[in-house]
């Protein structure tokens, strides 16, 4: 859809500059054909023209319906995704965006889509207002909290595009990211059927990433919204109730799934309850990376 939006918003752009420029020219030339050339020069009376008052109202309201016209019919086509689309379903929250396939497959942070195939997102959130947003697409559909919204798009070429948020839904609103790999179909096939087999703490810190922890909890011991990651695992936590425990598996587990149990001394009790809802082996994968961090 993008060459079709482009080719729509570039007509609107330029009918403006065009008309802009006449505004401008004609007032320039207006300003100094009929200045006032003497203290005692009085114009004379000059009355509308029917014709040009008619004019004014006809012309304006043609480019308009011309323009509604054309976008009513592209908003059509981008509203009403074609029955042979690919549905790949994607649930927004605080501050990630995870993909379930047909198959089950499910992964966070990135999207993973066959080239020249028509893909509908069937999208909803897990808890405040999202938006989903594909700039190079041209496609951008909000994402709301017990309902389904749809977006489709076909991907032409192997690439990788960037997937935003777009509406505000808090401190890491602007880590909200997702990337877009398209495969050439055959390719696809074969993501589609394998699994990962790197390392589990390289597979967590992906997960890290695409769970947009990081934009919260440093990697490099400094300060941020919550504590950093750096040489947290086997070190002494000292809570705001006065009580301490060493980070452990067990402690890392808790303080993901459940946060608000046991919060640091001096950080805010704001880790959303978002990651109550990670799957088990991901937790896991997120704490063999956290290790790492020392
Ligand atoms: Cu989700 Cu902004």
């Amino acid at each position: 859809m993008a060459a079709e939006i482009d080719w729509l918003f570039y007509l609107v752009y330029w009918i403006s500059v065009v008309i802009f420029v006449g505004v401008m020219a004609a007032m320039i030339y207006f300003a100094i054909r009929y200045r006032r050339k003497s203290e005692s020069f009085i114009p004379p009376v000059v009355h509308e023209s029917k014709y040009l008052e008619a004019a004014m109202i006809v012309v304006p309201l043609c480019l308009s319906m011309v323009v509604f016209t054309l976008g009513f019919q592209s908003y059509l086509k981008l509203s009403i995704a074609p029955p042979s689309s690919y549905v790949i379903e994607a649930v927004g929250s605080q501050w990630k965006w995870d993909f379930t396939y047909p198959n089950g497959k499910q992964v966070t942070g990135e999207l993973h889509v066959p080239e020249g195939r028509p893909v509908q997102m069937k999208m909803s959130s897990m808890d405040v207002l999202h938006s989903f947003f594909i700039p190079q697409f041209r496609v951008k559909q909000d994402v709301l909290p017990n309902r389904y919204s749809s977006v489709w798009f076909q991907a032409t070429r192997p690439d990788t595009f960037e997937v935003f948020c777009t509406e505000y839904c808090g401190t890491s609103h602007s880590g909200m990211l997702a990337t877009v790999i398209v495969h050439p179909a055959d390719e696809f096939e074969q993501w589609l059927d394998a699994g990962d087999d790197r390392p589990l703490d390289a597979q967590g810190a992906s997960l890290f990433q695409a769970n947009a922890c990081g934009s919260c909890h440093s990697v490099d011991g400094s300060r941020i919204i919550g504590p950093t990651m750096k040489g947290l695992f086997g070190s002494e936590r000292q809570f705001a109730d006065g009580t301490t425990a060493t980070a452990d598996e067990e402690y890392l587990r808790s303080a993901i799934v459940a946060s608000a149990l046991q919060i640091v001394e001096g950080y805010p009790n704001v880790m959303p309850a978002t990651y109550s809802t990670l799957r088990p082996d991901d937790v896991t994968k997120i704490i063999e990376y956290i290790k790492t961090i020392q």
